[in-house]
């Protein structure tokens, strides 16, 4: 995959670790001004040394979204790409669901990239080229017992994608998103443990039988291999690309 690279102003969310903090390396070593948004303090040393800035903001509140959009326009003048990235995790069934958990999860992952895209239009728009990506899962594409917040906030986020690439694309914006299944990083770390406890496995079995169980490919998901994914969909080559979901999912969704 060959990407031509202009120099472009990113804001990337979700960057403290995982696949947001590749996003944000790699963003750097291709020569983009990154302003990196995470609520962990632990951001900061993370994007400085990647090159990156940082702000610092929850994006379950709507108004911290505005003011990361503001800190980056004052930073350096637009926004060109836009990574909604920022995610959390929480399994319980429906029944016993918390509405806090659910409310939250949906705040951060379908109303905050909402948020951030409408706030980022308009410098997109004045400059007539914008890269919208969205990291939803295959959990955007099929569910799994449990995780009816996240599966509905990424199934949403497939919806706000298409909509965003219908109105962006005669004014230059693209929106697409990608569809990863287990990428190693804390948020799966957390769950292979949970899991390990939950169903007295070692955790190389909860790797090789739950999550890898419908896999093609047997392995889990490096955060550079959809770093790289990101970089070719923000570039001048992936102008005709648009409204489209890219599954990572090892063959997950083949079947
Ligand atoms: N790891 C996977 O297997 C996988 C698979 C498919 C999709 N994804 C998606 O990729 C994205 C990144 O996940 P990851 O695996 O890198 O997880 P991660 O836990 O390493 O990163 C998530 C980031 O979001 C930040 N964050 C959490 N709540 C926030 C808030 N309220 N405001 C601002 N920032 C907040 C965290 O601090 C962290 O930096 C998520 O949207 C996740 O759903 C991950």
């Amino acid at each position: 995959m060959s990407a031509s690279v202009t120099p472009r102003v990113a804001l990337v969310t979700g960057t403290s670790s995982g696949i947001g903090e590749a996003v944000v390396r790699h963003f750097c070593k291709l020569g983009h001004q990154v302003l990196a948004v995470d609520f962990n303090p632990a951001g900061r040393e993370v994007a400085e040394k990647a090159g990156a800035s940082f702000f610092q903001a929850d994006l379950t509140d709507g108004e911290a979204c505005q003011a990361a959009v503001a800190e980056a326009i004052k930073r350096f003048g637009r926004v060109d790409i836009l990574v909604n990235n920022a995610g959390i995790q929480h399994v319980s069934p429906i029944e016993t669901f918390p509405e806090a958990k659910w409310r939250q999860i949906i705040d951060l992952m379908l109303t905050a990239p909402f948020l951030l895209s409408q706030a980022v239009w308009p410098s997109m728009r004045e400059n007539g080229w914008g890269r919208i990506v969205n990291i939803a899962s295959v959990h955007a594409q099929v569910a799994s017992p449990g995780k009816s917040a996240y599966i509905s906030a990424k199934h949403g986020m497939i919806g706000l994608t298409k909509t965003a690439a219908l109105e962006g694309g005669g004014q230059g914006i693209t929106a697409n998103a990608i569809c990863p299944a287990y990428v190693k990083t804390p948020l799966v770390d957390n769950q292979i443990a949970d899991q390990a406890q939950m169903h007295g496995m070692q955790e190389q079995e909860v790797i090789e039988q739950i999550m890898l169980k419908n896999a093609a490919v047997k392995r889990l998901i490096e955060p550079v291999e959809v770093a790289e994914l990101v970089a070719y969909l923000a570039s001048d080559s992936a102008g005709a690309v648009t409204g489209a979901s890219w599954n990572i999912d090892l063959g997950w969704t083949a079947q």
